[in-house]
């Protein structure tokens, strides 16, 4: 997935456009680029390297270009390796172009046509951007119809043309573009995160349909060359990004506004002490009629979907599962009217959540959206939203939006349990005294972080590590592991810890690092034999326990008391501490937290 960004107008192009990808690099930073037209030469200017936005501003300043039409790109690579050759603009001819998404054809294109003689690079888009300039005779509107007839794959084009100043074209098939008049100019990106506050409106480019940016007009075509009216939305949430504070990484900064905006996200669904899904305008026919509920998401957001299955199952006793977005419409999915699908996504772009959910939708299932950003592809294909409220989550790593997330979900599992007569006043009224004290439980968490800090010392020589508990401890751990691994880079492995004998436990010797999850009451003897069972083979372990739970400290490397909070509550206390954890070895690893190796915020890529 990588960042777009376009802007033509009466301002100095290159600072609107450096600035903007610096609001995307979230979305990949491999590499980046930009394209000015110069308006003293009437020349397409393409400066481009690998590394951050913060290099390719070295770059320009070196040699400043006087324009005020240009587009830029942050990459995630896809298709060939990290390097200036590979960044994006790629231009051919008297194409200059940028592109997000997967040609899936690109290399049939490039036999077909004859194009492997104007290549550079070892990109997908710049086959299309030879493509392109083989369909160009003039009418930009034509040579873009012609070209992505004959693209495979999703795609996000942001076009200029040598011989048409000033002017940018825009086509998509899946990968976002949104348009809006901004800053006595016009201008298109990725996301509205990218409009950096400075916008109260904007379009969704329609799929497959041309847009053209003028310095004072956005207009669009379709496919027939046809002037279609645009459809502008509100922009009525912040989409300022405030900094980092006092901290030194968005990830801690994120970590300690989780009570604050797990508040924030019942706060509008608790009405006179009962829960309520009124607000998001969610039925409550839509919670009765469904006969089984199925979660798509991907990453932190399906380990979301898993703490609630857990949730579903016990207090509703519904069947519910939980897919791998990426893997649901490959695995043949029993999905129909009776199934209530839950999108989860933080970012509400993820490719793979997207078409997982439009492939339910065609099968007739109803479906509700778990969005932390508003007005995103996701949010606006599903029947119903639930946005939570956890502001905008800028590093990789996901913490406030998926804690945010399991307050929402827990909300639509009590309404659920209210509106099929499982919950009578009481119990709903114990559910929501258990649910309310979450943000207090972490606040708890969150005051300790030292200790925590001290704890993950012992994690920092470590190549692998285990994270073990049963039932929901277990799902807790599987986002414990996800943190771990991919700002830490220690190959963690969170496994079910009655499972751990029948194989895995082949892999604990002598020192292996070992943290074990026990919240739970009623499995808690269990857990604690599996743990004796490691420790037995020589491992290490660090002890994160519900308080209250009976336990000789002395028998564990590390003790981590956790706030007591019902059972079903814990997931909130426990993944503070695992994000903390994290965090901290990350950090005295001295790695980039909020920009890990590899990865991106979004994945917009299937
Ligand atoms: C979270 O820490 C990861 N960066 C990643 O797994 C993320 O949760 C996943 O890509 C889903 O993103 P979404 O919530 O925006 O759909």
């Amino acid at each position: 997935m990588c960042g777009i960004v376009g802007y033509t107008g009466k301002q100095n192009v290159e600072k609107q456009i450096l600035d903007a990808l610096e609001l995307l690099e979230y979305r990949g930073y491999d590499s980046a680029g930009m394209a000015i037209m110069d308006d003293l030469t009437g020349q397409i200017q393409v400066r481009k390297c690998a590394g951050r936005v913060s290099d390719l501003r070295n770059v320009w300043c070196q040699n400043l270009v006087s324009g005020r039409c240009g587009i830029g790109h942050t990459r995630w690579a896809t298709h060939g390796g990290v390097c200036d050759e590979n960044a994006h603009p790629h231009r051919v001819g008297r194409i200059t172009l940028v592109h997000n998404g997967i040609i899936e054809n690109y290399e049939a294109l490039k036999d077909h046509f004859g194009l492997a003689d104007q290549l550079v690079s070892e990109t997908d888009t710049e086959v299309v951007a030879a493509l392109l300039n083989h369909f160009y005779t003039g009418d930009p509107h034509q040579a873009l119809v012609e070209t992505v007839k004959w693209l495979k794959g999703t795609f996000a084009l942001v076009v200029i043309f040598e011989d048409i100043p000033n002017v940018i074209f825009a086509i998509r098939n899946v990968s976002p573009i949104v348009a809006a008049y901004h800053k006595n100019g016009t201008m298109l990106a990725s996301d509205v995160a990218a409009l950096g506050g400075q916008a109260d409106r904007y379009l969704v480019v329609p799929e497959y349909h041309v847009v053209e940016l003028h310095q004072d007009a956005i207009q669009i075509y379709d496919m027939e060359d046809r002037l279609c009216e645009p459809e502008f939305l509100e922009i009525d949430w912040d989409t300022t990004r405030d900094g980092k504070g006092q901290y030194p990484f968005y990830m801690e900064k994120e970590i300690m506004e989780q009570p604050e905006v797990i508040e924030k996200t019942l706060s509008s669904r608790l009405v006179d002490g009962h829960l309520s899904l009124e607000a998001d305008g969610v039925p409550d026919e839509v919670l009765k009629a469904c006969e089984r509920i199925c979660v798509v998401a991907c990453g932190t957001a399906m380990h979301a979907g898993l703490v609630a299955q857990n949730m579903v199952r016990s207090i509703l006793r519904m069947p519910m599962d939980v897919e791998y977005a990426s893997e649901f419409m490959y695995m043949d999915p029993v999905i129909d009217e009776k199934t209530l699908v839950l999108a989860i996504s933080q970012s509400g772009e993820t490719i793979d959540t997207l078409e997982a959910l439009k492939y339910a939708r065609r099968q007739g299932a109803k479906s509700i959206a778990v969005i932390n950003v508003k007005g995103s592809s996701i949010a606006r294909e599903s029947d119903y939203v639930m946005y939570t409220a956890a502001g905008p989550e800028i590093a990789v790593a996901s913490t406030k939006a998926y804690t945010t997330q399991l307050a929402a979900l827990f909300v639509l599992v009590g309404r659920m349990a209210v509106v099929r007569g499982v919950f009578d006043e009481a119990a709903e009224k114990t559910f929501v005294n258990g649910l309310v004290q979450a943000p207090e439980a972490m606040q708890k968490v969150l005051d300790r972080r030292e200790e925590i800090h001290h704890i993950a010392r012992g994690l920092l020589e470590a190549k692998d590590a285990f994270m073990i508990g049963r039932g929901l401890d277990y799902s807790i751990l599987l986002e414990g592991a996800l943190k771990l691994k991919e700002i830490s880079y220690i190959h963690t492995e969170a496994y079910a810890s009655g499972e751990l004998k029948h194989g895995t436990i082949a892999l604990i010797t002598e020192k292996t690092p070992v943290v074990a999850l026990v919240t739970q009451e009623r499995i808690r003897d269990k857990e604690l034999s599996n743990i004796r069972e490691v420790q037995s083979r020589g491992a290490s372990v660090v002890l994160l326990v519900k308080d209250g739970i009976k336990l000789n400290q002395e028998d564990y490397d590390h003790v981590f008391m956790l706030p007591a909070m019902a059972d079903g509550m814990m997931p909130f206390p426990a993944s503070a501490a695992l994000q903390l954890l994290a965090y901290y070895v990350s950090m005295d690893r001295g790695l980039d937290v909020d920009k890990p190796r590899n990865l991106a915020k979004v994945v917009t890529v299937e």
